[in-house]
């Protein structure tokens, strides 16, 4: 395997968990910052061109794990590879954001749910190649169709 090394951090309104919006039907329209450290700007050459990014984090503040568990959103238990918990084998997050402007190494995003501070591990451009009619949202389907959404 690899060592994962960190390329920079993100800057957010959140300082704790419970700040983050959660649950059935949150919206993530909170602007941030993915501040790039400098030997690694070099790899956002061309990246403005691009309007949505995938971002890859860690994270860094969660601790442990637990395999099949209850989530907020419904309430029920769901293995954790069916969720997005931040309690995983791997604790690696990803976050597609929206990118709204460059400054040097410091990218202007919307879209953010991460605590301030948190580690980034990586950023590719996001390109959406399902067609929305080949999508199946599991149980999280199932829990807004319950909750009428
Ligand atoms: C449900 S996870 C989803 C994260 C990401 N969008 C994903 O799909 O991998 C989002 C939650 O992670 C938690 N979180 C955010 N930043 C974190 C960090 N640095 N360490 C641990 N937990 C974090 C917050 O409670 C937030 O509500």
């Amino acid at each position: 395997m690899f060592a994962p090394q960190l390329i920079g951090f993100v800057r957010t309104p959140y300082s704790e968990t419970g700040d983050v919006p959660r649950g059935l039907g949150a919206k993530h329209e909170a602007e941030g910052d993915l501040d790039i450290l400098p030997e690694f700007e070099a790899g956002l050459t061309d990246i403005e061109g691009f309007s949505h990014l995938i971002v890859i984090w860690a994270f860094d503040r969660s601790q442990g794990f637990e395999l099949y568990g209850k989530t907020p959103t419904d309430g029920l238990p769901h293995g954790v590879f069916a969720t997005r918990s931040p309690r995983r084998p791997n604790p690696i997050a990803l976050t597609i954001v929206e990118l709204l402007g460059r400054d040097g190494p410091r990218l202007h995003v919307r879209g953010v749910d991460m605590l301030d501070g948190t580690a980034i591990l990586d950023i590719k451009p996001y390109l959406s190649n399902v067609p929305k009619e080949k999508l199946r949202r599991g149980w999280l389907a199932e829990a807004e169709t319950r909750k009428g959404k």
